[in-house]
């Protein structure tokens, strides 16, 4: 019997990693999943099928029929009064808890520590990647921890959340979260750098089309999809940021902290929490790390927002323009998805019922035709042109419909080489 795994957190990240765990991970019965905000984890049921997964109202509901915990949450303050308040009141002992929020280290060790005490085991599985990512199973988690305990959360990784993973078996925990603090300290930079550079190409000038076009075809990938988020104007417009302004400072303090106390510095990272600084002052809660390009737009006498570039460009426009640079359709089509909120797969489930429907509604007309149509000669003639007819609409509107349902059919460009197509 597969364990039953129970999910804390259903932010930008967690609801990502449960789709991809409903759908690729051995599960023999329900996710059960768990938000703060109930109507998170009631939307995302149903939106992965109400067999696959299941809701608990409260913590001890869910503790209470899992193998494995997963907590992906925002911070270390919400990370270690969760953990505490499971171990507080309930029995964890041979439970495997899998932590992938993005906390300090010295958090990471004080919780492993407090739930191996409690019998349980521990892996610290910090993720990198944006939700885009997530959604995709394309994320890299580093996993560190006993090694029997690594080896029990691998499941969820490769091939399930995340394309590849790095294993810290046998490692302290910390080193899993310090690598991943290293990491983002060269996310931060490259939104920074990509701030400065756009501000510069625009005032110089030059024009922001040049630059991103050049970032493209030098730095596909992450630097790309930044750049297109700050030109398409997605850095200010969006409701919900993708990487919010306080998880991306919390970032920045770790960091900072982390190079204090092993005797370094890093300046470009205050650099850039000092602008995201200005993101929370200007936008609040809501401001999304790739604001900091707002924010230097601002300190070099621009507008906050750049209204002024072509209203209506999209981010995925702009990064599959420059065709040699495409990294990953799977990664464009899921920036896509997160800008343009595609329909959920229950809307597809539900268009689907109607070539059910559809089939009906021409039975009952062709019924139709065959009792009303006109007696004498021609009825036989009357009655095959509309039974006819009706069922010629039919099929033709039936096959435009199933063509857009079928997974495995999509548009698809015909001019990329073939060593950018991933499948
Ligand atoms: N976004 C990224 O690009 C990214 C990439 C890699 C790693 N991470 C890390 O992954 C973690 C989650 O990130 P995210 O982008 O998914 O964040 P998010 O969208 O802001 O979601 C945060 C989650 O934490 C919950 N939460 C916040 N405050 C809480 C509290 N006081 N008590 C209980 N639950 C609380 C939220 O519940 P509600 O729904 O009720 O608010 C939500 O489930 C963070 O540690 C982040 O640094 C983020």
């Amino acid at each position: 019997m597969a364990p039953t795994v129970f999910f804390i957190g259903l932010g930008n990240m967690g609801r990502g990693m449960c789709k991809n765990i409903v759908e690729k991970a051995a599960l023999d019965r329900p996710l059960i999943l768990y938000n703060r905000t109930a109507q998170r984890a009631i939307d995302l049921s149903a939106a992965l099928g109400i067999t696959k997964t299941s809701v608990a109202s409260t913590l001890a509901e869910g503790v209470a029929k899992a193998d494995v915990i997963f907590t992906v949450l925002s911070n270390d303050q919400v990370v270690e009064a969760t953990i505490s308040e499971i171990l507080a009141q309930h029995d964890v002992t041979g439970k495997l808890f899998i932590e992938s929020s993005t906390i300090h280290p010295d958090t990471t060790e004080r919780i492993a520590a407090a739930v191996i005490a409690a019998g349980a085991e521990f892996v610290a599985a910090p993720v990198f990647g944006a939700p885009a990512m997530a959604d995709a199973g394309q994320l890299i988690g580093v996993l560190a921890g006993p090694k029997s305990s690594v080896a029990r959360a691998k499941p969820y990784f490769t091939g399930v959340t995340a394309k590849g993973d790095i294993d810290m078996s046998d490692e302290p925990y910390s080193k899993a979260l310090t690598l991943k603090l290293v990491g983002n300290s060269f996310i931060l930079n490259m939104v920074e750098q990509l701030a400065e550079g756009h501000v510069l190409a625009e005032k110089s000038g030059l024009g922001t089309e040049y630059l991103h076009q050049w970032v493209s075809s030098m730095f596909p990938g992450p630097y790309a999809a930044y750049s297109a988020r700050m030109m398409s104007g997605d850095y200010y417009q969006r409701d919900y940021p993708l990487f919010a302004v306080d998880l991306a400072r919390k970032d920045a303090r770790h960091l900072m902290s982390l190079a204090e106390a092993s005797g370094t510095r890093l300046k470009n990272v205050e650099v850039a929490d000092a602008h995201l600084a200005q993101v929370k002052e200007h936008v609040g809660e809501m401001g999304d790390i790739a604001g900091i390009y707002g924010a230097a737009r601002k300190e070099a006498g621009l507008e906050y927002g750049n209204q002024n570039y072509k209203q209506g460009t999209n981010a995925l426009h702009l990064m599959t323009k420059h065709k040699p640079c495409t990294p990953s359709t799977v990664q464009l089509r899921n920036l896509d998805a997160h800008l343009q909120q595609k329909p959920a797969r229950q809307d597809r489930q539900t268009y689907g019922w109607s070539i059910f429907i559809g089939l009906a509604i021409i039975g009952a007309m062709c019924g139709a035709a065959w009792v009303f149509a006109p007696k004498g000669e021609n009825q036989v003639l009357w009655r095959s042109s509309l039974i006819l007819s009706f069922i010629s609409c039919y099929l033709m509107w039936a096959i435009t419909l199933l063509a857009q349902l079928h997974p495995l059919i999509e548009p698809r460009r015909s001019d990329l080489r073939k060593e950018y197509i991933h499948h």
